[in-house]
């Protein structure tokens, strides 16, 4: 596909620090909260989008000096695309990058369907050249209890629903990732009613924060990370940011999962960080950084308290967990 991302000459977060560096000083980087606050969304949805510190002084200084609103640092591009989950490919985390390697994720196509009245399919390039792609500094917070820190480019899903334009029967969003059987061996596996699906209340996936990501560190998605278009939904835990997305459907009654399926009693609808509500096999008070010696206290919606508990008044979060 020839349309992609200009950036995708960059070749290692060093040099994307710098550019930054450089387009900050002239004044034209585009800010997720800058982005936001121009679309109108609220004030609480524009502080939840990362600030982006950029260290002053030499250029070797800018490589670990890319953070989020809370001061966390980005895990490093080596991190990020060498451990992994997903399960089409591996269980093994740290086998998913190399599996995956050839994956062919071009030409690829996202079909958005169901309860709208502008039912479509849109070619990747179309979602890079129609939606302005901004970049976003999330916390990952993996139900396993690992996180990470990600510098993702992409647009808001809200953008792509608004195209669609939803009827009013449509409540629920359902997601499908591709179901490639000849290139992707862990769909053998009988454990799992596969393609992985996933879904959202139409509230979640409309919220400014809920991202369809098309890139990290400024370069293209790598297969192992969901390429070339994945959800990333930061208050969720990361099995609700579904990789490879090949089909979008608004529906009228909440979507089962992938998840909800193979363990009801341990992965439910919301799935929203809970440090409260333990995992019945192990605890969710905290987490482990990756690249990081020692654990921290997971935070209720994984910090994104103030933006999205709003979406959830009067719901008893240890029974819709
Ligand atoms: N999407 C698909 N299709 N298959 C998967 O196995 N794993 C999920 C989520 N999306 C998964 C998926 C889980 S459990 C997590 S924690 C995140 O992807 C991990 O994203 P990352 O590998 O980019 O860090």
């Amino acid at each position: 596909m020839s349309q992609k991302i200009r950036s995708s000459e960059i070749t290692s977060e060093h040099v994307y620090l710098n550019r930054r560096q450089f387009m900050k000083t002239a004044g034209i980087l585009s800010l997720g909260g800058v982005v936001a606050a121009a679309c109108g969304t609220s004030p609480s949805a524009e502080e939840a989008v990362a600030d982006v510190a950029v260290a002053e002084g030499d250029a070797g200084a800018a490589a670990d000096a890319i953070v989020d609103e809370l001061g966390r640092t980005a895990n490093t591009f080596e991190e990020i695309t060498n451990y992994n989950n997903y399960y089409e490919f591996t269980t093994d985390k740290e086998d998913v990058a190399q599996m995956a390697a050839n994956y062919v994720t071009s030409p690829w196509q996202v079909e958005v369907s169901g309860h709208v009245n502008n039912p479509g399919v849109y070619g990747l390039e179309d979602l890079l050249t129609q939606f302005d792609q901004e970049e976003r500094i999330y916390r990952l917070r993996c139900v396993e209890a690992w996180s990470m820190v990600i510098p993702w480019s992409g647009f808001p899903l809200r953008k792509l629903l608004e195209k669609a334009d939803p009827t009013s029967k449509a409540k629920y969003v359902r997601f499908e990732t591709v179901f490639d059987p000849d290139n992707m061996p862990g769909l053998s596996s009988p454990f799992y009613n596969w393609p992985y699906q996933e879904g959202l209340r139409i509230d979640e996936a409309m919220h400014d924060l809920t991202l369809m990501a098309t890139g990290i560190y400024g370069k293209e998605l790598l297969p192992q990370n969901g390429a070339p278009i994945r959800l990333v939904v930061p208050w969720k835990y990361g099995f609700k940011s579904i990789k490879s997305i090949v089909k979008i459907e608004l529906t009228e009654e909440q979507p089962s999962t992938l998840w909800m399926t193979a363990a009801p009693n341990e992965y439910g609808f919301y799935a929203n960080v809970n440090p409260n509500v333990d995992h019945p096999r192990w605890s969710q008070g905290s987490e482990r950084p990756i690249g990081q010696f020692s654990r921290i206290p997971t935070l209720n919606f994984n910090g994104y308290e103030e933006e999205v508990a709003g979406l959830y008044t009067g719901m008893d979060l240890s029974v819709n967990f």
